[in-house]
C-alpha cells in the first residue's frame, strides 16, 4: 500500500454535496459525476441503493432510509488512508454525538465486538488529469435485530441496537465531514495514531481469510492464516505475528479467533 500520508498536502476543497433518494451505488454515481466535471470534494449520498457494492466484489444491502450511505472524493491520498480517515471520521462523529462508537476492524470495517455496523469501499478514479479516490461508506443506522438478514461473514448490527437509541444519518455525516477536514489539516501521522487507538483485536489471535497477500512474497494466498495482531503500519498493512515472524498482510479479511 502507498504512503498516502506523505502525498497529502494543502486544504480540502469545500464539500459539494449531492443528495439522492435512490441510486444504484453512490460510488458509481460519484464516478459518473467525476466523468462529467465534478471534482475533489464531491459527496454523494443516497437513502437507498439498488446495487450497493462492498469490498472484494461483495454486495452491500440496505433497506430504504435505514442506513447512512455516502461516497466522497479525495485527492493526494492513497486508498487505505482515504478509507481509514473516512471510517475514523464517522466513528468520531458517533462519539461526538454522544455514542460509545464502534471500533475499527482492519482494514476499515466499523464493528461492535464481532458484529459489523459499517464498511468502506475505496476505489481509484482518474479525473482532473490525476488519480482521485472515491471512498464509499455504509453505516447501519436503525435496523432491528434480525431485520438485515444477509449472507455475511460477520453478523450485521446497527447503531440502534448497539447504542440503544435512534440516530440521524444527516447529522452523523455533517459532523463526520467536519472531523475529516480536521484530520486532514492535522496531517502527518496524527490521524494514524487515532486510527490505531480504535483498532479491534490488538494483541489477540486473529484469522486472515483468503485471498490475501503478504508483503515481499509473490501472489495471493489461498489458505487461511492465524497469528497475533500486532498493529497496522503506516502503509496500511496488517502486522501479524506468526511463529515468531512479523508478516505484513497487504490486503485481506480478518476475523477474531
Ligand atoms: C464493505 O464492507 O465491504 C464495504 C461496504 C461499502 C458500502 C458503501 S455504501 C456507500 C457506497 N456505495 C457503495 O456501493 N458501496 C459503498
Amino acid at each position: 500500500m502507498e504512503k498516502g500520508s506523505q502525498r497529502r498536502k494543502g486544504e480540502l476543497p469545500p464539500w459539494d454535496i449531492r443528495e439522492y433518494k435512490t441510486l444504484d451505488s453512490t460510488n458509481l454515481e460519484a464516478r459518473r459525476l467525476l466523468a462529467s466535471g465534478a471534482r475533489e470534494g464531491l459527496v454523494v449520498t443516497a437513502r437507498h441503493q439498488t446495487g450497493g457494492r462492498g469490498r472484494m466484489g461483495r454486495e452491500w444491502f440496505d433497506l430504504p432510509g435505514k442506513s447512512l450511505m455516502f461516497s466522497l472524493v479525495l485527492g493526494e491520498v492513497g486508498g487505505f488512508q482515504a478509507a481509514a480517515m473516512a471510517a475514523l471520521s464517522v466513528l468520531s462523529a458517533v462519539v461526538e454525538l454522544g455514542g460509545r462508537g464502534p471500533d475499527l476492524k482492519w482494514p476499515n470495517d466499523l464493528v461492535y465486538g464481532d458484529r459489523k455496523v459499517g464498511g468502506v469501499l475505496s476505489e481509484s478514479c482518474a479525473a482532473e488529469g490525476r488519480e482521485l479516490v472515491i471512498v464509499g461508506l455504509g453505516l447501519n443506522l436503525s435496523y432491528l435485530p434480525g431485520e438485515l438478514a444477509i449472507p455475511a461473514r460477520m453478523p450485521p448490527t446497527s447503531l440502534l441496537v448497539e447504542e440503544g437509541r435512534s440516530w440521524d444519518g444527516v447529522e452523523i455525516l455533517r459532523v463526520a465531514l467536519r472531523r475529516l477536514r480536521e484530520l486532514w489539516k492535522k496531517g502527518g501521522q496524527a490521524w494514524m495514531e487515532a486510527y490505531r487507538s480504535r483498532l479491534a483485536y490488538m494483541g489477540s489471535t486473529v484469522t486472515v481469510n483468503p485471498p490475501y497477500a503478504v508483503a515481499g512474497r509473490p501472489g495471493k494466498r489461498e489458505e487461511e492464516i492465524r497469528g497475533v495482531m500486532r498493529g497496522v503500519d503506516d502503509e496500511g498493512n496488517l502486522l501479524l505475528e506468526v511463529g515468531g515472524e512479523l508478516l505484513r498482510i497487504v490486503s485481506g479479511d480478518v476475523a477474531g479467533g
